[in-house]
């Protein structure tokens, strides 16, 4: 069970299901559509409840560990010990995938949030400069509207909101502030006076989206920079697979920029399956066959060449990758070391899912209303997460 429904999030699941049929396995694909997984995340509480739970599910961060503690996991100790899974992966990716050190999941690919997709034939026409500051961001914003040119591709949904929202605060707050608002949920870092700037800014978006975005999925904003409708969108890189679905290539049809402000920070996002307890033992045993599958070097190369994310493994050859995959493994890799990597909010890795939901509340009425008060916004966010404890 999973959300890739995508154009490029469907050709990179599909290399997983080429890889287990090989083997013999069978594959019942079970796609719930939506964006970061709200959708895929209820359906999956409804079928776990009623005893019909999937033998494998796309589930992310806190939520393996939640799932794990209520006893819905099976352990795959045994093919993590064969494939030496403590020493293959950074640290980091190991222990999401544990609950009380047994793993309980295997990580496909991480993903990097902080990255702005640049048109640059619209860039040309606007006479924009590649922003590197934010304060160049909104010049380059200014430019492009003033050249009939959508500035920034977006869709109206809580994710995609916060998904900006976290972005801003990884730029203007740094990655210390960042972990004690979003993992720390510190009430004096979430009502302070950079956390009222970070609305400000916030709010300024409003003014460079076009008045159809409420609402869209990101792979439709995505099509819009892919277009020319519009010069840039802020979004992971699972966006970066909508461009090689569509046949671009990177550094010419379109750019990855590290969002500007954030450089050599990382705001990651760890796609994960997590497989649960079953009788069936053939299920059991194809469960371990894509466990093993997902680790595998084969997988970690094709897969992530098609999502757009980088492998979890320290021991793959990059040749074969972009420039922006390059650099997102250089910066994952400093970052991890340096202190700036920061698990991503809006997807899924900082928090609960009952934190994550408050904090997606306040932001997504903070941007839908245009009198709403910064100020008071982060009043509702300290009360709201408060609620959700
Ligand atoms: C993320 C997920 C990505 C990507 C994105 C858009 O939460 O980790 O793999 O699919 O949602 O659906």
């Amino acid at each position: 069970m999973h959300w890739w429904t995508s154009g490029g999030e469907a050709r990179a699941v599909d290399t997983l299901k080429q890889m287990m049929q090989k083997q013999g396995d069978t594959w019942k694909d079970f796609a719930v559509a939506g964006g970061a997984g709200e959708a895929a995340m209820t359906v999956l509480k409804t079928r776990a409840v009623s005893g019909n739970p999937p033998s494998a599910a796309q589930l992310k961060g806190p939520d393996i560990q939640e799932w794990a503690g209520m006893g819905f996991l099976t352990d795959l100790n045994g093919i993590a010990d064969a494939g030496k899974w403590d020493s293959i992966m950074p640290k980091r990716i190991a222990e999401t995938m544990k609950h009380d050190g047994d793993y309980v999941a295997v990580p496909a690919g991480v993903h990097r949030i902080n990255w702005l997709w640049i048109n640059p034939e619209a860039f040309q026409k606007a006479g924009a400069k590649v922003p590197t500051t934010l304060d160049e961001f909104f010049e380059a914003a200014d430019k492009l509207k003033a050249a009939g040119i959508v500035p920034i591709a977006h869709g109206g949904q809580n994710w995609q909101d916060t998904t900006i929202f976290e972005s801003l605060v990884m730029a203007m707050m740094g990655p210390e502030d960042y972990h004690k608002a979003f993992v720390e949920t510190d009430e004096d870092t979430l009502r302070s006076d950079k956390m009222v700037e970070v609305f400000k800014t916030f709010k300024r978006i409003r003014n460079y989206i076009d008045p159809d975005a409420a609402g869209r999925d990101w792979n439709l904003a995505t099509a819009m920079v892919i277009n020319g409708k519009a010069g840039m969108q802020i979004m992971g890189d699972w966006a970066k697979a909508e461009f090689t679905a569509a046949n671009k290539t990177p550094g010419k049809d379109y750019l990855c920029v590290v969002m500007p402000g954030t450089q050599g920070d990382f705001i990651y996002n760890i796609d994960s399956l997590a497989m649960f307890k079953l009788k069936n033992e053939a299920n059991k045993k194809a469960q371990q066959d894509l466990a093993r599958t997902v680790i595998d070097k084969p997988f970690q190369e094709v897969f992530n060449l098609n999502k757009g994310s980088i492998p979890v493994r320290n021991d793959i050859d990059m040749a074969k990758f972009d420039d922006c995959a390059k650099q997102s493994m250089k910066d994952f890799q400093a970052a991890n070391d340096s202190g700036k990597a920061e698990p991503s909010l809006a997807h899924s890795m900082a928090n609960t899912s009952y934190i994550q939901g408050a904090v997606f509340d306040v932001i997504t009425n903070f941007f839908n209303d245009a009198n709403a008060d910064p100020k008071k916004a982060t009043e509702q966010l300290v009360a709201s997460i408060k609620a959700a404890q």
